[in-house]
């Protein structure tokens, strides 16, 4: 994909599609900002180039409706401290008076479009929304990797009515690091996948499958698959339509000789509450009416074993409730393990979401070579399908 490297910038209005949507506590803080400092690359490149910048981005789900709740502005703020420039705020994303003030701007200028789902027609991929938005800028650069499988008017639509849409050095990025994990991983490639259902997985771990050397496996699915090979799992959290599914899977590692590893102990409580009391116990004993809520010591162990064995580490889910701190330990293990595995010479890689979540508990994001800005979109990569926002950039 052409990035902006090869764009000339000096004296244009440069439209960046970013994802800036951030998470903002009840006052309106916002509380990671993650997602703007790993735009802050592109942003810099085109200020110090001498383009005028106009960001454009969603915030959270306000369902085509204007609503101040989901109001850019404390990212403007935000934005503005991390560059050391004044970022005005549009009132709007379109409409006569953002295309006043974007024809007013000056070079190394940045204005910030206000929520493009206030509009209906950004999700719905609007034609004349998306040639509405193009209008604005000369050169259209998408840099929001998190929002790229979703093909929405400001990623997917707007490359239709602009001469040159390319990706931006956090797309660059994101594809650097995803892909050659995908592509041509460094061997032994390890991955690790947790979260609650195989049903959220299966196709990364089909996909994965083609490359990697060996899975490790935590979260609530691995109960389905306890529960497959005959254990009484309590009320652990079991998908009953997925047990022959995890049987399949355990039959398909085995046939193409991966290493797929299941917990030998597990942490279990009566309830996913903070106070819950809680005890670790053998897979193969785990108590009726208890719940399984993260992987055990041992398991721990022997996870971090196997990434500190690593020359690329994928990770995507956590090993258990990592939101209670009595059901962190596993999760935080992991965390640690990987930060090690860098300090040894290997490739490590979180693919956003929890896990991203996660490493930023451990206070261990510095520590790890990429952790993706994409939640639903790393997923999307991972599990091999093309993102729209990336598919329309020009090559
Ligand atoms: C995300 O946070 O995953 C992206 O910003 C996309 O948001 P969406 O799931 O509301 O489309």
């Amino acid at each position: 994909k052409k990035t902006l490297s090869s764009v000339s910038i000096q004296g244009k209005r440069i439209l960046m599609r970013v994802d800036f949507n951030v998470p903002l506590d009840a006052s309106k803080n916002i509380t990671d900002d993650k997602r703007i400092v790993e735009s802050l690359p592109s942003i810099r490149k085109v200020l110090d180039d001498g383009g005028r910048l106009i960001l454009m981005s969603h915030l959270g789900r306000p369902k085509g409706k204007v609503n101040a709740d989901f109001s850019l502005a404390p990212v403007a703020k935000r934005l503005s401290e991390l560059i050391d420039t004044p970022v005005t705020m549009a009132k709007d994303s379109i409409g006569t008076e953002v295309m006043q003030q974007v024809l007013a701007m000056q070079d190394g200028e940045v204005i910030l479009l206000e929520n493009l789902r206030f509009h209906p027609e950004e999700e719905a991929n609007d034609p004349d929304f998306a040639k509405e938005l193009a209008s604005l800028g000369e050169i259209y650069v998408n840099d929001a990797f998190g929002t790229a499988h979703r093909a929405h008017a400001s990623t997917e639509g707007i490359t239709h009515y602009v001469q040159s849409a390319v990706a931006g050095f956090l797309i660059e990025r994101e594809l650097l690091y995803l892909g050659k994990a995908l592509q041509d991983p460094e061997r032994p490639f390890v991955a690790i996948l947790g979260g609650s259902k195989i049903s959220g997985k299966i196709d990364v771990l089909e996909n994965l499958f083609k490359k990697v050397d060996t899975v490790l496996i935590g979260g609530a699915m691995v109960f389905t698959f306890f529960k497959a090979q005959g254990y009484e799992v309590g009320n652990s959290l079991v998908e009953e339509s997925k047990i022959e599914l995890a049987l399949e899977i355990l039959a398909e590692a085995k046939r193409k000789g991966i290493k797929l590893l299941l917990p030998e102990d597990v942490i279990v409580a009566p309830a996913i509450s903070a106070d819950a009391e809680f005890r670790t116990e053998l897979i193969s004993a785990i108590p009726e009416g208890m719940i399984g809520v993260d992987i055990g010591p041992k398991t721990a162990e022997l996870y971090s074993r196997e990434i500190l064995s690593a020359r690329t580490v994928l990770w995507n889910g956590p090993m258990g409730v990592f939101e209670i701190d009595n059901f962190a330990s596993g999760t935080m293990a992991v965390a640690k393990a990987l930060a090690d595995a860098t300090a040894k010479g290997a490739i490590t890689i979180v693919g956003g979401g929890d896990s991203a979540s996660a490493i930023a508990k451990a206070g261990l994001a510095k520590e790890i070579t990429h952790i993706s800005t994409g939640g639903g979109a790393s997923l999307e990569f991972l599990e091999g399908k093309e993102l729209p926002g990336i598919a329309a950039l020009n090559d």
